[in-house]
């Protein structure tokens, strides 16, 4: 009995030695930078306690630290690091990519199924590894992409709506809009960048789009993003997840082989097409079997998640304010939209109102909401006065610092379109300003930056485009007004009820 009771203490004792230890290590946040406060650890815990809206967690835990000090210690993905606020630093960090050095989770979590998933790619890897992908993939991201196809996609992607709303109780209900705006960003990624098709707006079973969805709600799962070190144990749902993780790739690799069959492959790298491209990289030897599955994995997964979100953001805010609707349909009827006009980028060139609103939606929510991908390669001295130890992950939180009064004026919570100008120059103008202070900062900055912009933007435009004409379309009363829980902020689950209108503008 006292032999067992003996046992119990030592395995007591040692667990709260352990316990401490690991709470020393882990969970007090570093010394440096000195003068940036931390966020208490537990905050980035809550999502697994509570169905909580991850924009009520910023503003009653980060919001104001992070305004008053430019910056703060966070923990996340089981390390503390530094989240930055105040454009200044952002700009210094997007400038000096030599001394913030891009490290993705192929080095910070090598083990995950993320990394395994992601692997070494264009938008995680530094220097020579990022040149070499670079030459490979930015002429197929840099080119004029073509509207047809987009608008083609967008009247199918309305009429799914159409009938989606018919069985919802003859269109009184709202409608569930992520599925369907997978569907069609899916199409629009395959059909116009990549030059394949996965069949995912005629069929609600594509391969690839099942695949994705499971695979999403496995790698995304907030307990391992937080804490990526249980990829290691032999959990059987983990193991799963890998694999699944696997036969996406090689789905996606195999498909885009397949619609190639009969490229002439004399001169592809001479053509700005990046399915091809990627395709001739492999087959020539500039890129390694796996640089080609990594690469081809991550253009899908940024050419379709950051639009897909990007719009599901932007039709909420119209739901909001259908004043806003209206002032886009009066654009369009102007530019001979109503008269079967169809949006060409002539057509898009001429709509300031239109560009307003897409800029002003991706401030208000920026599909990638915060990022942490670049490591100190040494020890620095942030914009003259904040010392950061070599070795410290740094990130930003690109919805702080668009809503900052600062930088936004008093009312930056606010969707505002109108605040962008009223002439497609001005609203260039004043976007480029944004993007060079780094007080906009949704594309990233610098070097870095998003090689697809110019295709999301397209994207976005011709979407609302061809909605705007088909449809108005308001917030299901019904649908609980919230945003994710966790990872990128937007409107969760999001229902919207769409009413069809006629050619005349009239609601019917
Ligand atoms: C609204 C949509 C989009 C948003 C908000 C967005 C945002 C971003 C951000 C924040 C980064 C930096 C990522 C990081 O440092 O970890 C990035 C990089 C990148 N994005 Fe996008 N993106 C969007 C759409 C696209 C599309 C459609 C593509 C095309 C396939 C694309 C391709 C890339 C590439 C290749 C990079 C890496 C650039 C480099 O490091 O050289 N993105 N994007």
């Amino acid at each position: 009995m006292n032999y067992v009771l003996y046992l119990l203490g030592i395995f007591l004792l040692g667990t709260v030695f352990a316990s401490a230890l690991a709470s020393y290590v882990f969970l007090l946040p570093p010394k440096h930078p000195e003068g940036i406060p931390a966020v208490p650890f537990w905050v980035t815990l809550i999502p697994f306690f509570k169905d909580v809206d991850q924009s009520e967690t910023f503003k009653k835990y980060i919001e104001e630290p992070i305004r008053t000090h430019g910056a703060v210690k966070l923990y996340f993905g089981a390390r503390w690091n530094l989240l930055v606020h105040r454009p200044r630093y952002l700009a210094e960090m997007f400038k000096h990519e030599d001394v913030y050095q891009k490290s993705g989770n192929q080095k910070k979590i090598a083990h995950s199924v993320l990394a395994a998933f992601l692997g070494d790619n264009i938008i995680s890897s530094h220097g020579a590894a990022w040149k070499q992908y670079r030459e490979v993939i930015k002429p197929g991201l840099q080119r004029t992409f073509e509207t047809e196809t987009l608008a083609r996609n967008a009247e199918k992607l309305c009429d799914l709506i159409g009938n989606a709303s018919i069985r919802a109780a003859g269109g009184t209900r709202g409608i569930p809009i992520q599925e369907l705006l997978q569907r069609y960003t899916i199409a629009n990624i395959a059909q116009v960048i990549l030059q394949t098709d996965f069949g995912t707006l005629d069929r609600p079973d594509a391969t690839i789009h099942t695949l994705q969805t499971a695979l999403k709600q496995q790698i995304f799962k907030p307990v391992f993003m937080n804490f990526p070190f249980l990829d290691r144990l032999p959990i059987p749902s983990r193991q799963a997840a890998r694999e699944m993780a696997a036969h996406f790739k090689d789905e996606l690799a195999s498909r885009l082989a397949r619609s190639h069959e009969k490229t002439d492959w004399e001169s592809p790298l001479s053509s700005d097409k990046l399915g091809a491209r990627l395709l001739e990289a492999r087959r020539s030897g500039r890129l390694t079997e796996k640089q080609f599955h990594d690469n081809l994995t991550v253009l899908y997964v940024a050419g379709q998640e950051n639009p897909q979100i990007g719009l599901i953001s932007t039709l909420y805010l119209l739901a909001q304010h259908r004043d806003v609707q209206e002032r886009l349909r009066a654009e369009i009827s102007a530019s001979g939209g109503d008269a079967g006009g169809k949006p060409t980028h002539e057509v898009l060139q001429r709509m300031p109102y239109m560009t307003a609103v897409v800029y002003e939606s991706l401030r208000v929510l920026p599909p990638l909401s915060q990022l942490i991908n670049r490591r100190a390669a040494d020890d620095v001295m942030l914009d003259g006065h904040v010392h950061v130890p070599r070795g410290t992950y740094l990130g930003y939180h690109c919805y702080s610092t668009h809503r900052d009064v600062d930088y936004w004026g008093p009312d930056a919570d606010r969707f505002r379109p109108e605040r962008w100008g009223d002439s497609v120059e001005g609203i260039q103008r004043f976007y480029r300003q944004k993007r060079t202070r780094a007080e906009f900062v949704s594309f990233h900055g610098g070097n870095r930056a998003c090689l697809g912009e110019r295709f999301a933007v397209l994207e976005l435009k011709v979407t609302l485009f061809v909605l705007v004409k088909r449809f108005s379309w308001q917030l299901d009363p019904s649908w609980p007004n919230k945003m994710t829980p966790a990872g990128p902020l937007f409107p969760k689950a999001l229902r919207l009820i769409f009413t069809n209108r006629p050619a005349s503008g009239q609601d019917t």
